[in-house]
């Protein structure tokens, strides 16, 4: 049996021999959070392979480092992503002991080979006539956002107005969740992101452990219903798969994908989304030329991508003994990959410290990762974030970010976007 989706303990591993130590790297401080670029840009020049005493973590910056890791997956394994960066406290843990929480490590945290078996039932599901058949939806619902915006008045906080409901409605739709259960699964899926990878308090901790409970038993009781009625979404074609070869991908895999999908779509897309507004209407002219020109903003959300992700890093753990860049790491060492540092490294990206919708390699970004684990949502969020900025340029080209505010991110080791985004026009 594999090991359960999140394990609530972490081994701290020691620093590898020889390699640089830095105490002050902090991930969670208010300082990084708010410019994690400017602390990267250094270390990537000063020493770009470093342990990190406060996390027990190898911390990698530059892309070609990165890249390295994330191609060679047998022996840096992905089996650590999904557990908390730092200890679940008793009472949350306690939550997650009921004897029906038991979701299996399916996707970015399985290795191969159960990940390829795996992996092609799911790849299926992220086709390009699903996600055709998705677009329709999310720009009526993105209009109907709009027009609530529009309706309310300035000044309107954008993050809950429109980034979080837009992509939550989007990967319900896909897994075919009824709508009318939209607003309970919207607040089980809040600040899910904050429990593995953030810095919770015990208090929320346990709040979302409860959420997370709801919504394992919301998805399992789905997936019955749609083996007994199934319809033209996501859960059903992976059911079908799994009725086809029962033992190719079984019936407890098909729960736990479809709950970790909205895990894996959710938040991540509203903090893109947050990002990609704070690039395009710091600077007017940006903005202006996407209102005369929208053909420019897919190569303007990779930039985006590149400059702002809402994803500044991943892990893995060392399966057995290696190297990078020159230094002996060996197997047990848990390793901090820096997407945000790789994305801003000098030796690919010309003046990489500014913001270029028309950058010419700006897809060549490690955002969404390399390899077998590749992001399986990369076209879904991008179709959101594109439709988005389509429809608010189109329809409200006096956009402009609210003057004076500052902006407030989570205390979070890898996922970033701003809390609250107020906006006027
Ligand atoms: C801008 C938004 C997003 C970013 C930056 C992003 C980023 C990533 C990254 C870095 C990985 C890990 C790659 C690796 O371990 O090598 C990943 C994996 C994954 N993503 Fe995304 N993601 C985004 C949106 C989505 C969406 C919308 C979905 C689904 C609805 C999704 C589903 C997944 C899945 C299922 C995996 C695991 C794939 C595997 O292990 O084979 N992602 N994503």
């Amino acid at each position: 049996m594999p090991e359960a989706y999140h394990k609530l303990r972490t081994k701290r591993a020691p620093r590898p021999d020889g390699c640089p130590v830095d105490h002050a790297f902090s991930p969670f401080a208010v300082k990084y959070v708010a410019d994690p670029y400017s602390e990267l840009a250094r270390r990537r020049e000063d020493s770009p392979v470093f342990y990190s005493e406060e996390l027990g973590y190898l911390v990698v910056t530059r892309m070609k480092d990165v890249a390295a890791v994330f191609t060679n997956p047998d022996v840096f394994s992905s089996e650590n992503v999904q557990d908390p960066v730092l200890p679940i406290c008793d009472a949350a843990a306690k939550v997650l002991s009921a004897a029906d929480y038991d979701p299996i490590a399916v996707m970015s945290n399985r290795a191969r080979p159960d990940h390829t078996r795996i992996r092609k039932y799911t790849q299926a599901g992220f086709s390009g006539r699903r996600i055709r058949a998705l677009t329709p939806y999310v720009r009526e619902r993105c209009e109907a956002l709009v027009d609530g915006m529009l309706e309310a008045g300035a000044p309107c906080e954008f993050v809950s107005t429109i980034g979080h409901p837009l992509p939550g409605e989007t990967i319900f739709r896909l897994l075919g969740f009824p709508r009318e259960d939209d607003p309970r699964l919207q607040e089980w899926t809040t600040n899910r992101l904050a429990f593995t990878w953030g810095k919770a308090t015990e208090e929320e901790q346990v709040d979302i452990a409860k959420k997370m409970l709801a919504y394992w038993r919301y998805c399992v009781s789905f997936v019955r219903h749609r083996h007994r009625e199934p319809a033209d979404d996501f859960t059903s074609e992976l059911l079908a798969g799994h009725d086809a070869n029962p033992d190719d991908l079984t019936y407890k895999e098909v729960e736990s994908v479809v709950y970790g999908l909205s895990f894996a779509g959710h938040e991540i897309v509203s903090n893109f989304l947050g990002n990609s507004l704070v690039c395009l209407l710091s600077k007017r002219e940006n903005w202006e030329a996407l209102c005369a020109d929208p053909g420019l903003i897919p190569n303007a959300l990779e930039e985006v991508l590149r400059f702002n992700s809402p994803q500044t890093s991943w892990r893995r753990v060392v399966a057995r003994d290696t190297e990078i860049a020159g230094y002996r790491v060996p197997a047990g060492t848990q390793v901090f990959l820096s997407l945000g540092s790789a994305n801003h490294d000098e030796s690919l990206y010309d003046d990489s410290g500014t913001f270029d919708i028309r950058r010419k390699n700006a897809r060549t970004h490690i955002s969404f990762g390399r390899g077998i684990h590749f992001c399986l949502g990369n076209r879904l969020a991008q179709m959101e974030a594109r439709i988005t900025m389509e429809t608010l340029v189109r329809r409200v080209p006096s956009l402009r970010l609210v003057e004076d505010q500052v902006l407030d991110y989570f205390p979070n080791f890898t996922f970033r976007g701003p809390k609250e985004l107020w906006l006027s026009w």
